[in-house]
């Protein structure tokens, strides 16, 4: 069994879908920890009718993100991959050189087309036909490390924004737990 730890800052849609996909010991993944650094957002409701451990941390408090990120390092209990699903927040080295290749992001769109907060919208806005959303490792950058999968979503002619985002949810709610699957215990099943 390898164990994970979700870093989340909002809605956590995601962190649902990889809760659901892991309840199934047959996965080998066990989800330890949640990391989420806003108060009351909604993935701390969740988490909590999962009955999965959370650290809470205010960056602001700590003063500094070395400091918040340290905070969390002394609690992290010892995890094989930190996944971040809605994490709205630059790692720093203090995170990223603990654990080495050992953290991954979801982003919703095509990298290195459209990264930041808002890569759904931009995507739209700009017209593009086919968006999409990828999983890549996490380095110091905006959504700029190396690319691990992607899937493509087509931009219906006359789609929403609002459609466009339940595509893209759709495609991230399966994309997300397989690659973790692959990454930990890919070739084992
Ligand atoms: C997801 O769409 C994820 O790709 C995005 O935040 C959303 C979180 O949704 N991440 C980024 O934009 C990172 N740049 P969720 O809270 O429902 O899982």
């Amino acid at each position: 069994m390898k164990n994970i730890a979700i870093f989340a800052s909002g809605t956590g849609s995601n962190f649902a879908a990889l809760v659901a996909k892991f309840s199934d010991a047959a996965a080998g993944v066990h989800i330890s920890v949640l990391v989420c650094d806003q108060a009351g957002a909604p993935v701390l409701t969740k988490a909590q009718a999962a009955g999965i451990p959370i650290i809470k941390v205010d960056y602001r408090a700590c003063g500094s993100k070395a400091k918040a990120e340290t905070t969390i390092l002394r609690q992290l209990p010892p995890v094989d991959l930190i996944v971040l699903a809605g994490y709205m927040r630059i790692l720093g080295p203090t995170l990223l050189n603990a654990y080495p290749r050992q953290i991954i992001n979801l982003h919703p769109a095509l990298l290195p087309s459209f990264p930041g907060r808002t890569g759904i919208a931009d995507a739209y806005n700009y017209g593009v036909r086919v968006t999409g959303i990828t999983v890549h490792y996490v380095d110091s950058g905006i959504d700029s490390g190396e690319i691990i999968a992607q899937e493509p979503v087509r931009i219906v002619r006359g789609e929403s924004l609002a459609e466009l985002e339940v595509a893209i949810h759709a495609a991230e709610h399966k994309l997300l737990p397989a690659v973790v699957v692959e990454l930990l215990n890919g070739g084992e099943e």
